[in-house]
């Protein structure tokens, strides 16, 4: 088993190994011994494959064990659902020491999340990601959102987890495209911070040492989120390939997938930035074979104009300026504070 410790405004584990699933009842108990009833929130694509084990696992350890499962996918992340969850609760007789358990992928992780956080103005809360991406990213730093029919995770809260368990044997059941989801977001995490990383990915392939590539991915935002917990600085490292990223996604009218996006956004931005003069050497030839290597596009068909215009209604300008990450050497980022009309010139040269 590898661990990992996040020291933010609570400080929790991340602890991967194979087989774990099986594990969450003793986990919970030995780090919530008050709580009775346990609520997993799951949907229905990973409750049927991972459900019953879960249940079984908390039941076996003696909790009281009650499961909402609400549609796969992003259409499901918006407001209904959050309240149908915390009516659930409510039903339910949870109480403060009680818990939430989020079973599945991003969504499942944000919309619960944010549940805990605002269910009795915060109930214990256990991450258990399902998808590569997931367990990289998004059940890890406390980022908790649902969708508002004006934009994207635009209600949500920072509220940290009190316990992550990736179990590397559910990455089996992934899609291509699910897996290769996670994969993108496994480049970018080696392109901002760690060139052993890339060098590593390019060499082998992910699935030979899932457990090490997850491992090094969590810590390097384990720290990103100890020094900048909130989003003011440092984290917004986390965001290469996103502006451009979310704005194929948009465009594409979530068609894309996010990985398949920020792939995209990557590439873009090394090429654009380079040919801007923003940086001193062009990135995209060592990006594309790797991207290709994991199936991932580098290219999409939207003009700059298209993506420029879906990138200032993104909700990271800040004003007039927008916050770039831009690529220095592999395994080193940094950010620059541009106005926002210099990314059209980016688009422009990185199409
Ligand atoms: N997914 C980016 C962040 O957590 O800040």
């Amino acid at each position: 088993m590898e661990t990992v410790h996040v020291n933010a405004s609570r400080s929790y584990d991340i602890k991967i190994c194979k087989g774990i699933l099986s594990s969450v009842g003793r986990e919970v108990s030995s780090l919530l011994p008050k709580t009775k009833r346990v609520a997993v929130i799951s949907d229905d694509k990973v409750f049927p494959l991972y459900g019953e084990r879960v249940t079984k696992s908390l039941s076996d350890s003696g909790f009281d064990t009650v499961s909402y499962v609400f549609p796969n996918g992003e259409h499901s992340k918006n407001t209904d659902t959050l309240v149908n969850i915390l009516n659930f609760l409510g039903t339910n007789g949870l109480t403060r020491s009680d818990c939430l358990i989020a079973l599945g992928g991003g969504v499942v992780g944000d919309i619960t999340g944010f549940a805990a956080a605002v269910f009795l103005r915060g109930i214990h809360f256990v991450q258990i990601p399902t998808t590569l991406l997931a367990m990289v990213d998004s059940s890890v730093g406390g980022k908790t959102a649902v969708n508002l029919d004006c934009g994207k995770n635009l209600a949500g809260a920072f509220y940290q987890p009190e316990l992550v368990l990736c179990d590397t044997d559910v990455l089996s059941s992934l899609s291509h495209e699910d897996y290769a989801d996670g994969c993108a977001e496994i480049i970018k995490y080696a392109m901002i911070k760690d060139k052993e990383l890339f060098d590593f990915i390019s060499q082998k392939h992910i699935c030979e040492d899932h457990e090490y590539v997850i491992r090094t991915c969590i810590s390097i935002k384990a720290r990103i989120v100890e020094n900048d917990e909130f989003d003011n600085g440092e984290r917004q490292l986390l965001n290469f390939g996103h502006t451009i990223g979310h704005a194929v996604e948009k465009c594409s009218n979530y068609s894309i997938h996010h990985g398949s996006a920020v792939a995209i956004g990557m590439v873009m931005m090394s090429k654009g930035a380079y040919l801007a003069g923003l940086c001193d050497k062009d990135y995209s030839p060592a990006l594309i074979p790797l991207l290709k290597k994991y199936s991932l596009p580098t290219a999409a068909e939207y003009t700059p104009a298209q993506l420029y215009n879906v990138t200032l209604s993104d909700k990271k300008r800040s004003g007039a300026d927008i916050t770039l990450v831009l690529p220095q050497e592999i395994g080193k980022c940094i950010l620059k504070k541009l106005p926002a009309q210099e990314v059209l010139n980016i688009l422009e040269k990185g199409s």
